[in-house]
């Protein structure tokens, strides 16, 4: 029996890997054009661009991101879903080379159960620098010590110049203490399945105690904190619509474009 696959321009995805990140056929031309076109708006890419995606899942931007940097740039897509991977190598790779993709084989109980390594044992090897780094819906699947780690080698892999582009789910205290103090507000009431009442480690929530990395949220203070220690600075933080905190929001998830330090 042939497989079920989605068509996305040109590219025959199988269904089995595109559910294996999340999301689904329905809004998968509208996510990938809403993440680039956010990006394009807040931090703009350039058809020579070098480009790091950590988390590129079936690789939703990559295949996107052929319209803007065609054969002349340079994408880096990693994932820990190796089946993902080896199709991105196998249908992306083979017509534009310039699209790269590695497997990272991290333990994960959402993603990669069957993963021997940390995140922190990860070295992101390149022999150029990023222009672009970005990690779309990854942040709210990780702990403390693994975004610090990733920071770090942010700040070693970006060019001097370059902008990182990380999407977040951003508590401030004030919103915090409204959800704590009184969960029968109007914005628990509306995200119920978003309240993130377990404090997973200093600064860092989680909504399900069952299945921690499903949905993580940090406080706006410790994100400044670990970027600031990894030599990297907050350049723009665009409010996201998720909470319904913010009176006009910008972004779907919270989002923070960070450059290096100096
Ligand atoms: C919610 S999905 C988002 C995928 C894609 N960025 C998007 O927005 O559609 C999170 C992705 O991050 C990947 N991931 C989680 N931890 C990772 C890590 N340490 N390194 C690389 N990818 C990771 C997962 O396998 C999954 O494909």
């Amino acid at each position: 029996m042939s497989e079920e696959t989605f068509k996305y321009k040109n590219f025959e995805i199988p269904l089995h890997l595109l559910y294996k990140t999340g999301g689904g056929p329905e809004d998968f031309e509208k996510v990938a054009e809403w993440h680039l076109s956010q990006v394009k708006k807040y931090i703009g890419i350039l058809e020579h661009h070098n480009i790091l995606e950590i988390g590129c899942g079936i690789g939703k931007d990559a295949m996107t991101l052929i319209d803007i940097i065609g054969k002349k740039g340079k994408y880096l897509g990693t994932d820990v879903i190796k089946e993902s991977i080896q199709w991105c190598q196998e249908n992306i790779s083979t017509n534009y080379p310039n699209f790269q993709f590695i497997h990272h084989n991290i333990h994960d109980h959402l993603h990669n159960p069957q993963g021997d390594l940390k995140a922190e044992d990860v070295t992101i090897d390149s022999h150029i620098n990023f222009d672009l780094i970005m990690l779309h819906s990854v942040f709210t699947h990780m702990f403390p010590d693994e975004i610090v780690h990733y920071l770090k080698q942010f700040e070693r892999v970006l060019a001097d110049r370059g902008k990182i582009w990380l999407s977040f789910f951003i508590i401030t205290n004030r919103l915090h203490r409204q959800i704590m103090v009184n969960s029968h507000n109007e914005w628990s009431e509306k995200k119920k399945t978003f309240t993130f009442q377990h404090e997973y480690a200093p600064r860092c929530f989680i909504n399900d105690k069952e299945s921690p990395r499903s949905t993580v949220a940090y406080e706006i203070d410790w994100i400044y904190d670990a970027v600031n220690e990894a030599g990297l600075r907050v350049e723009n933080f665009l409010e996201g619509t998720w909470s319904g905190y913010w009176k006009n929001p910008r972004n779907g998830q919270d989002a923070v474009i960070l450059s290096k330090a100096r």
